[in-house]
């Protein structure tokens, strides 16, 4: 599990700006505080609103607001001494501000002025997260390096629910943390991952599933996460927790994970460095859920099955370079050698670089697996371990892969 001991004796810009989720604030600086950092708090006019400077005084830091009245250039010296800054919440606002590179209140001069990393944990109705504006900014951002923690779908303060509530305070100090960390096997790169069953409706209250529990995938979200990658996790229904530092997409069909994974991969795949599909994708839907719930009758029912898209061979079909890497799973009633053959034709047939072989009653459900990794190298057994554990032989294989791809580019 992360830690908070990298940001022992570090020297944090914690800003904070005005959003309801400032509330959350205080916090995070204890946690910070406990962790041995040194934090001076700067607070925008709007911050100020919603939660008050003696809160953030008494939990023992230097609080700043105004860029005027000092004696010298604050914004200048606080720029100098911090390490890292991290804005938790951040409004839309200051987020277009940073964007523009303006200065006009103490936050914004000293990020300005500054070189240090910067940490944003957007915070905002979703309909503000989700405006053109809000995120050509934050695409700029994070192409000019800087971090965006969150935000999370979830319920926000108007009783709205979606993508915009600020990540939790423990998932935003272990982010800045990270930051203090040595460079990790998966740094810098961004892992997609699809996991849990889909539910596929036959009327309002029926449907078709499997038993698939969802925990490969979130075990290996939350491995991708530990190593440093930036995840998102596409996540069918399930009753597990999104595993820390990880933006979760919930669906329900095929059809819907389908359209979550062209958004976040984008036309030319480019969204992902690796795609994981660990997801139990129903092979078929009912072609026609019925509105009304079918009633009862003595005669049987026949149900007529569309096939669903086969979303792994539809993205290896699209694949032209070597990313992403694609790793797939091939869930078999089979078992020895018929259980390989299987992966070896699933690997080809759908041009996927690791598929992860299993049989349906060593997993499904259950905490351990008991998986073999077939690529067209190799074929290795790994004998029965637990799910986090497979995760992390998995996350080994594709850190491996990259490695390999940049040396053979450098070569
Ligand atoms: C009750 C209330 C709640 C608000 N919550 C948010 C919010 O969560 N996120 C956000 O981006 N703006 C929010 N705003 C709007 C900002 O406070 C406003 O844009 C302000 O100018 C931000 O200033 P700052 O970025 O300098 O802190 C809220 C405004 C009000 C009145």
């Amino acid at each position: 599990m992360p830690t908070l001991h990298s940001l022992q004796g570090r020297r944090i810009l914690l800003g904070i700006t005005g959003s309801i989720a400032a509330y959350k604030s205080p916090q995070i600086l204890r946690l910070l505080i406990k962790a041995g950092a040194h934090v001076e708090v700067v607070m925008t006019e709007s911050a100020e609103r919603f939660v008050g400077v003696e809160t953030f005084r008494g939990l023992g830091a230097n609080v700043h607001k105004e860029l005027w009245g000092h004696t010298g250039e604050l914004h200048i010296e606080i720029a100098r001494r911090m390490e890292a800054a991290l804005i938790a919440p951040a409004t839309a606002n200051t987020i277009a501000k940073i964007t523009e590179g303006r200065s006009d209140d103490l936050l914004s001069a000293t990020l300005l002025s500054s070189q240090a990393p910067v940490l944003l944990a957007p915070a905002m109705h979703p309909a503000m997260f989700a405006a053109p504006a809000t995120q050509a900014n934050l695409a700029t951002l994070r192409k000019r390096g800087v971090r965006l923690i969150g935000p999370v779908e979830g319920e926000v303060a108007s009783g709205d629910i979606g993508l915009g509530r600020m990540e939790e305070p423990e998932n935003i100090a272990l982010a800045l943390a990270a930051e203090f960390e040595g460079p990790r096997r998966l740094s810098g790169r961004r892992v997609v991952i699809t996991a849990g069953p889909t539910i596929e409706p036959i009327d309002p209250v029926r449907s078709l599933t499997n038993t698939s529990s969802g925990k490969m995938g979130y075990a290996l979200a939350e491995e991708a996460a530990n190593l440093g990658a930036d995840v998102i996790l596409i996540s069918g229904p399930v009753a597990l927790p999104t595993p820390p530092l990880v933006r979760r997409i919930d669906v329900k069909t095929a059809l819907e994970m389908k359209a979550a994974l062209h958004e976040t991969l984008g036309d030319d795949l480019s969204g992902a460095d690796v795609l994981i599909m660990a997801a139990a994708v129903s092979d078929y839907r009912p072609e026609r859920a019925s509105p009304d719930k079918l009633k009862r009758t003595d005669n049987g029912l026949t149900l007529r099955l569309a096939p669903n898209p086969d979303l792994l061979r539809e993205v290896g079909a699209r694949r032209r370079t070597l990313r992403p890497v694609l790793v797939g799973f091939a869930l078999e009633t089979e078992t020895g050698d018929a259980l390989i053959h299987h992966a070896r034709r699933k690997l080809i047939e759908k041009r996927v670089d690791l598929v992860v072989a299993n049989h349906a009653t060593d997993s499904l459900g259950l905490d351990t697996n008991q998986v073999l990794l077939v690529s067209a190298q190799d074929c290795r057994p790994l004998g029965v371990r637990t799910k986090p554990a497979v995760a992390t032989a998995i996350l080994d294989w594709v850190a491996r892969r990259l490695e390999t791809e940049i040396k053979e580019w450098t070569a």
